[in-house]
């Protein structure tokens, strides 16, 4: 079946704010020898444009396994599941195989059913009229290099609101949180982008202009505002129809839309593949983005082109040719060691691509939303340093704790992420330790250990192991700020499960 997302965090989308969708699984109760199958419908929320979410759930069976598709406005995706009688689990895997996104029981030829575990839905049998509309094919471009912006010679810094408010974003939210981007020192540190994530939109009207929605009443007046504290504004759109929320995307309005973007004062676009997948196999990925990367261009304003797209097509091959800065390698992260510490390793292969202008993106950070423990956390701000990640908080900035700052405005942590040679660093595994060396400008090296284990565990770095000719002459822990001694060509410290031991080690 046709997947328009995949592996990435629609459902979370769904679930999450937006989250209208999913709400739809209903299964028609099969009284003696009914089967879940069929087609079921179910209405979502209502948008902040006022349109209406809806979901369309296609289910086959056969004996107690389930299969099928689930769409909504902004995207399809694969669901599998079981079912025993009147009762069901159905999963999308790509997204996590092992928490069910719905959950119920056929009553009386209806679905009921809990969606994340948390909001109730029920389906009915689906009409041929219950369809999300299909939309006109529209012709990608021909390939054809799209020159460098000159942007983002260090991976992107700043704050995005998806991970923490999901649709509930607004002006007044991003105001506030601008002033605390000084407040709290996070934009001297470098975190300098404001990015607004999905549900900004309005309806496009007659002329094919797509306002923003009640929440943002004037984004010009905003950018206004975030810039007069020395900030840069980011905003959102995708390449399809709809947004992964549901919203109005850019598909044929292209150059109208990337105009308004730049008249209004925005200076990051993060473009999002969503329902492109309903129309567009994954060889169109290049040209569509190319379309975008040139409309941008064309509007002469210095735009960072953000291409999200959940690591799909080998885009860390061609995202510099259609002036991309930075691309998604993965799926959606969630606030949870497995899903962090999958998101840094599935960014193996993409290594020799990443340098100055041109960035792999495992995803925005989730430190300081509650889920993993402060060694956690310090590992995700560590490995997201070694592997050159885009750094983009995903948390509230307004009330973080101070822990919470101490990793995220740790300030020797952040150089090795914006350092100019703009290497990415790559795991060596031995047991729970795992090792990940990133050479920098000026010679030295950033090293980190992980200890994926369970229990606290001692690592050894070897200055042998980290390229250098002659002996360490200087070595510093990056979270104890403080310098260490290398004796008879190593160093040794205890790292706590889950922590990192991070080092900076200079022959000089
Ligand atoms: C996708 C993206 C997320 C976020 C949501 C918004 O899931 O991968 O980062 O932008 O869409 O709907």
């Amino acid at each position: 079946m046709s997947k328009v997302r995949s592996g990435m965090s629609a459902l979370r989308a769904v679930l999450a704010g937006a989250g209208m969708l999913l709400c739809m699984v209903v299964l028609a109760a099969p009284a003696f020898g009914q089967t879940l199958a069929g087609r079921w419908t179910a209405e979502g929320r209502k948008l902040d444009n006022g349109e209406q979410e809806k979901s369309i759930l296609e289910l086959k069976q056969n004996g107690n396994q389930l299969t099928g598709t689930l769409k909504t406005l902004g995207f399809e995706v694969d669901v599998k599941g079981t079912a025993t009688g009147n009762h069901f689990e159905l999963f999308i895997e790509e997204w996590n195989p092992n928490r069910p996104v719905l959950v119920g029981d056929l009553v009386n030829g209806e679905l009921h059913a809990m969606e994340g575990g948390r909001r109730p839905i029920v389906a009915k049998p689906a009409t041929a009229a219950d369809d999300i509309p299909a939309v006109a094919y529209i012709e990608p471009p021909a390939l054809k290099p799209v020159p460098e912006n000159g942007l983002a010679k260090t991976p992107p810094m700043g704050w995005n609101s998806w991970n923490i408010f999901q649709g509930r974003i607004d002006d007044q939210t991003v105001r506030t949180m601008a002033d605390a981007m000084i407040t709290s020192g996070m934009r001297d540190a470098g975190y300098i982008y404001v990015n607004i994530d999905d549900t900004w939109q309005g309806v496009r009207d007659a002329q094919g202009n797509l306002p923003a929605n009640h929440k943002f009443p004037d984004m010009k007046a905003l950018a206004d505002y975030v810039h007069s504290k020395g900030l840069k504004l980011g905003i959102y759109s995708g390449p399809g129809t709809r947004t992964c929320a549901g919203y109005p995307a850019s598909l044929g309005h292209e150059e109208q839309d990337a105009k308004m973007f730049a008249a209004w004062g925005i200076d990051y676009l993060k473009y999002d593949w969503c329902s492109a997948g309903r129309m567009y196999k994954n060889e169109a990925l290049q040209p569509v983005y190319q379309k975008m990367g040139v409309a941008l261009q064309a509007t002469g304003r210095p735009i960072v082109y953000s291409l999200c797209e959940y690591g799909m097509g080998g885009v860390e091959k061609w995202g510099p040719q259609v002036g991309g800065n930075l691309w998604r390698t993965t799926g959606d992260i969630r606030d949870s060691w497995e899903s962090m510490i999958g998101n840094v390793e599935k960014q193996v292969p993409t290594a020799p691509y990443a340098g100055p202008g041109r960035w792999n993106d495992p995803d925005m950070l989730e430190i300081g939303n509650g889920k993993m423990t402060d060694d956690e956390y310090r590992t995700h701000m560590s490995l997201w340093a070694l592997v050159a990640s885009p750094l983009l908080a995903g948390n509230d900035i307004r009330t973080m704790s101070d822990v919470t700052k101490s990793i995220l405005l740790n300030k020797e942590v952040i150089a090795i992420d914006q350092d100019a040679l703009g290497k990415q660093a790559s795991p060596v595994k031995n047991g729970d330790l795992e090792t990940w060396v990133k050479p920098l400008a000026d010679g030295s090296v950033a090293v980190g250990v992980v200890n994926m284990g369970s229990a606290a565990a001692q690592a050894t770095v070897k200055a042998a192991d980290l390229g250098f000719a002659g002996p360490v002459k200087k070595a510093r822990d990056l979270w104890a700020h403080q310098d260490v001694k290398f004796a008879a060509g190593a160093y040794t410290a205890t790292v706590p499960s889950h922590g990192t031991l991070l080092l900076r080690v200079s022959a000089k």
